[in-house]
C-alpha cells in the first residue's frame, strides 16, 4: 500500500484475519456501489509470491524551499540534494522535489496465498531521495501519512500498523483516480471523514494535459516511486511500479500534466495552495513483498 507503504502489511493483517476478502473477487470488491475503470492486473500469476495490482493516478512534483523540506522532515534523514540534482540538472536551486501522490488501487492479488483484497484509494505528501542509513548513496522516501478510503480497513490497520497516520477519507470520485470535468480538466478531491472544522484533512488535486511542457520525465517519476518507502525506519517497503506493462502502454500511455494542489496534510500543519506544478496523469503495475523488509537490505537497490 501505500505508495507505498504498508501493503504488505496489510496482507499480514489479512492472512492474521482469515480474511474475508479471500478468494471473493470482482471489478470492485471494497466499494460495492461502484466500479472502477481502472484495467486488471496483468502480472499477477508472473509475480505469485508477491503482492501485485494496478495502481492508477497522478504524481505532481511541487519544488518547495530546501530550508522548508528541512524543517519538515525529521533531523536525522540527509536529504540527497545530489541525487536528485544528477538526475534533473533543471531543477530549481534552493528548492527540494516534495511528491504529491493520489492514486487508486486495483485487483491486488497474491497468488501464492489465494488472497485478493478490495480496491482503495489514497492520497499522500511524499518526501524522497532521503539517506537513513548514512552511507550518503541510498535514496529512500519518506511516506508517514496517508489519506485512505475510510471503508478499507485492512488498509488501514496494515498501514497503522507500520507506523503511519492514517486519515480514513473519503474520495471523489470514489472507485477512479480523477473525473473529469465541464472545462476539460481532471479532478480528484479527498477529505477526511472525521470533521475537523477549519483545520479538516484534505486534498484537491485538479490536472490538464501538459504536452508541451514537461520538467519531469518519466524516468524521474520512475525514480521518485521506486525507492523504498518508510514511515519509521524499522521497516522499508519495496514497493515496486513496473512501467512496462500493457496499464502503461497504447491508449494508457502516462499523460504529461500541469496542475494545482490544495491540501492540508501532515507533515504540514495548515492549507498549502501549489499552483502551475508539474507531473503526470499515469498508470502502473506493481509488485510489493508481502511482508517488510529491513531498511538496510534495501540499501544497493539498483535503478529499475
Ligand atoms: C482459491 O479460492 C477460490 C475461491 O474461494 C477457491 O475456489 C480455490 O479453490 C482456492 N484455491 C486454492 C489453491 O486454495
Ligand atoms: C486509469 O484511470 C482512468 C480514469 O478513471 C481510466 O480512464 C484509465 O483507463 C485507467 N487506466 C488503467 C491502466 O487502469
Ligand atoms: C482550508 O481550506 C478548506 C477548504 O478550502 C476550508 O474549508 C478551510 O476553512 C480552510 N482553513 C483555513 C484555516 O483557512
Ligand atoms: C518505530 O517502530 C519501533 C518498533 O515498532 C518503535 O519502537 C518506535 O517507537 C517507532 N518509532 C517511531 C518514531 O514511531
Ligand atoms: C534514483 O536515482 C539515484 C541517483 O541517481 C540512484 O542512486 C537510485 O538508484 C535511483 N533509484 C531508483 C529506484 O531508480
Ligand atoms: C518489466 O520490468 C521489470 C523490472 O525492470 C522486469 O523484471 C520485467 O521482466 C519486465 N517485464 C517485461 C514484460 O518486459
Amino acid at each position: 500500500m501505500a505508495y507505498s507503504a504498508p501493503l504488505f502489511q496489510m496482507f499480514v493483517a489479512l492472512l492474521a484475519l482469515a480474511a474475508p476478502a479471500l478468494g471473493s473477487r470482482s471489478k470492485c470488491t471494497a466499494r460495492d456501489s461502484c466500479v472502477t475503470q481502472s484495467c486488471p492486473n496483468p502480472i499477477a500469476q508472473q509475480y505469485p509470491n508477491l503482492v501485485s495490482g494496478t495502481l492508477n493516478g497522478t504524481t505532481l512534483i511541487v519544488p518547495i524551499p530546501l530550508e522548508q523540506a528541512r524543517a519538515l522532515i525529521p533531523q536525522e534523514y540527509t536529504i540527497l540534494e545530489n541525487a536528485y540534482r544528477g538526475l534533473l540538472a533543471s531543477f530549481p536551486a534552493g528548492m527540494y522535489p516534495l511528491m504529491v501522490t493520489v492514486a487508486v488501487d486495483h485487483d491486488l492479488q497474491l497468488p501464492a496465498y489465494n488472497v485478493t483484497v478490495g480496491d482503495f484509494s489514497r492520497s499522500a505528501l511524499e518526501f524522497p531521495f532521503l539517506d537513513i542509513l548514512g552511507n550518503g548513496y541510498s535514496n529512500f522516501r519518506w511516506a508517514a501519512t496517508m489519506m485512505v478510503t475510510s471503508t478499507a480497513q485492512a488498509a488501514i490497520t496494515g498501514s497503522e500498523g507500520l507506523g503511519l497516520t492514517i486519515y480514513p477519507s473519503a474520495f471523489e470520485p470514489a472507485c477512479d483516480p480523477y473525473a473529469p470535468q465541464p472545462d476539460g480538466s481532471l479532478l480528484m478531491h479527498s477529505e477526511s471523514v472525521t470533521p475537523g472544522g477549519a483545520d479538516a484533512k484534505f486534498m484537491t488535486v485538479q490536472t490538464q494535459a501538459s504536452p508541451g511542457i514537461v520538467p519531469y520525465p518519466l524516468t524521474f517519476i520512475r525514480n521518485v516511486t521506486n525507492q523504498p518507502t518508510f514511515a519509521n525506519t524499522s521497516a522499508c517497503d519495496n514497493y515496486i511500479r513496473l512501467y512496462n506493462t500493457s496499464n502503461s502502454a497504447g491508449p494508457h500511455e502516462p499523460q504529461p500534466v500541469s496542475g494545482t494542489v490544495l491540501a492540508n496534510l501532515d507533515p504540514f500543519t495548515t492549507n498549502q495552495t501549489w499552483a502551475g506544478v508539474y507531473g503526470w496523469n499515469y498508470a502502473t503495475s506493481f509488485i510489493e513483498p508481502p511482508v517488510p523488509g529491513k531498511c538496510a537490505d534495501l540499501a544497493n537497490f539498483i535503478d529499475s
